[in-house]
């Protein structure tokens, strides 16, 4: 059996693993990354964020020509959709940049091993691949990214086709007259948005009464009504008990309902750990009652020398969280700092408008008792998203009461996804409203949005 000698395993090589072995190499230890998949990039560039952006990319440009340029003056006469020639986009989209990661492994030395990666032991992990032959790699330190897969649910009958997840989803090979949607996430939202201006009937079914759980419930109720408005069909306080293909139809049922027939169905209701196979037996680690792995405050497991970053710990499923993580993890190990600051995390939801929010929701602040003062500015009243017609939507800002901190911006516009960033750094450089409120923001732009809600925190908005 084959040895190798390395500094650092990290095990995953999505948006999380695949930085951290990257930054690990940078900062000189000699690293190895695990991959099972063929391709690097993780769910995030495989069979998730991206393409998904290019479906929706796509399907929201396919929306614009049958129902908004005619509004600008431009007549295209009969629409019609390639879907191939869509899917093709989005999978050369995907093959380019896994391989781009690929040729970062290279330029900076990290060795990529493909297969199954499996802790024997705290400084040996075993790399499986897809013949069963096995290699040994001797390390130092292992970093777990293994991120997480589509949660099952009781009694949805999946068969990786007619009944799937997102990642049947991003690939279906035609339009679903009937597209029913379990649960009304990020995920639902998205794919759902996708398939729907594409042209499918789109019914969406979540158990709680509202969208977007975890979300600014103000921000999620006016999205709602926008996503309604689109023509999404959706049925809240639904609660799925069961949904199995039949024949060449599916159906769904929820509690207390009638069973519902469609095409396809499309379950998202969360995301859970991946942990399977990795072995964690062998060297005594647990995960908790939700299956992921507890970790310290330098993101080190209970065994001295594993880390673990990404969805298989607490805390948001998102791979810029992870990347986050992976940074601070290997940062920490070679020169004794790291740190990641998880009052800044951005949350963004790609829909049109897309919904983007960072630090606490107005609930939250209740809940906690906080003090805060509010201030909220419309798209409608915004020049620039007038002129390029997309005025759906606002700016809510939520900054202390006493010290006017910021403490929480929930965006529901267009490209709200790229202006949160502004709200992200300034709560990092730890800003006030008041500081928001006094940059010059560049007219005309979205962003001014974001100025105005700040000077609405102080009652003294100029264009509402
Ligand atoms: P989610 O946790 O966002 O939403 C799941 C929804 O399903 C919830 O609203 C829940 O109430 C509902 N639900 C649960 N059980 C149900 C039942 N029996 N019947 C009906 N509804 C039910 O999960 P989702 O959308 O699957 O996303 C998974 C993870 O992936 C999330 O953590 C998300 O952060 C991440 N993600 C992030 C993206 C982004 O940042 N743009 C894009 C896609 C995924």
């Amino acid at each position: 059996m084959e040895e190798h000698s390395f500094d650092l395993v990290v095990i995953g090589a999505g948006p999380g693993g695949y930085v951290a072995a990257i930054r690990a190499a940078q900062l000189g230890l000699k690293v190895a990354c695990i991959e099972k998949e063929n391709a690097l990039g993780g769910t995030c560039l495989r069979v998730g964020c991206i393409p998904s952006k290019a479906l929706l990319e796509a399907s929201h440009h396919y929306s614009d020509a049958q129902n908004k340029l005619s509004g600008f003056g431009i007549m295209t006469g009969g629409v019609s959709l390639d879907l191939e020639v869509m899917m093709q986009h989005k999978n050369t989209t995907v093959s380019t940049l896994t391989k781009g990661i690929a040729g970062l492994f290279r330029k900076n030395k990290v060795s990529h091993y493909q297969g199954l990666g499996t802790i024997q032991a705290a400084d040996k992990v075993a790399v499986t691949d897809a013949s069963g032959s096995q290699t040994v790699l001797q390390t130092k330190k292992i970093l777990i990214a293994t991120g997480s897969s589509s949660a099952p649910l009781r009694g949805v009958e999946e068969d990786g086709d007619f009944v799937g997840s997102s990642t049947e989803a991003l690939s279906y090979p035609e339009v679903p007259k009937h597209l029913v949607v379990i649960g009304a996430g990020v995920i639902g939202l998205e794919l759902g948005s996708v398939w729907a201006r594409l042209g499918a009937k789109v019914t969406v079914l979540e158990y709680l009464d509202r969208i977007l759980p975890g979300m600014d419930s103000e921000i999620a109720q006016e999205a709602l009504r926008i996503f309604k408005k689109q023509g999404i069909e959706f049925q809240l306080g639904s609660k799925v008990t069961s949904a199995r293909r039949d024949g060449d139809k599916c159906v769904v049922e929820c509690d207390g309902k009638d069973p519902i027939e469609c095409d396809r169905v499309l379950l998202s209701v969360g995301r859970i750990p991946h942990t399977q196979g990795l072995g964690l037996e062998n060297v005594g680690i647990t995960t908790d009652e939700r299956g992921r792995i507890p970790v310290g405050e330098h993101l080190e497991t209970a065994v001295a020398g594993i880390y673990a970053i990404g969805d298989v710990i607490a805390g948001p499923m998102l791979a810029h969280k992870a990347e986050e993580e992976g940074v601070a993890c290997v940062e920490h190990i070679v020169t004794g700092y790291g740190h990641v600051n998880y009052n800044v995390i951005p949350g963004i939801v790609y829909t049109e408008p897309e919904i983007a929010s960072v630090g606490k929701t107005e609930e939250e602040l209740k809940k906690a008792g906080i003090e805060y003062k509010k201030g909220s500015f419309p798209l409608a009243a915004n020049g620039r998203a007038r002129a390029i017609g997309k005025a759906d939507g606002r700016v809510k800002i939520l900054a202390d009461a006493q010290t006017d901190r910021i403490l929480g911006v929930h965006i529901l516009a267009s490209h709200a996804g790229d202006l949160i960033a502004e709200a992200v750094a300034a709560m990092e450089f730890g800003a006030s409203s008041e500081d928001l409120a006094r940059t010059c923001h560049g007219h005309p732009t979205m962003s001014e949005a974001l100025k105005e809600a700040a000077l609405a925190v102080d009652g003294r908005a100029l264009h509402i």
